[in-house]
């Protein structure tokens, strides 16, 4: 009992040496992301229908809606909107 206790302050301090190289990777990784693609507006998926944008409101934004219509066709619209207007892709 006692030498586990003992043991305890060595394993805490490993753990805490891993942990912290987890949540740096975790935090390079994410910056990582973050500045190769544009923020994400709007992400929406639901049962015949879904939506995503990215990029800034109202400077310029791009994305991309898929729709099934009632008789089962697939509709799949990328759009860019910027300076120049609103234009499908
Ligand atoms: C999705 O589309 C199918 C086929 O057109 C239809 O039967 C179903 O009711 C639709 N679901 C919703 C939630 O609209």
């Amino acid at each position: 009992m006692r030498r586990a206790l003992d043991r305890r302050p060595l394993r805490r301090c490993a753990l805490g040496h891993a942990l912290r190289s987890v949540i740096l990777l975790a935090v390079v990784l994410f910056l990582g992301v973050v500045t190769a693609r544009p923020s994400e507006i709007l992400d929406v998926d639901i049962p015949n229908l879904s939506h995503e944008q990215h990029g800034v409101p109202g400077k310029a934004v791009h994305g991309e809606y898929e729709a099934l219509d009632a008789f089962g066709n697939w509709y799949e619209v990328k759009y860019i909107a910027d300076e120049k207007g609103f234009r499908t892709l």
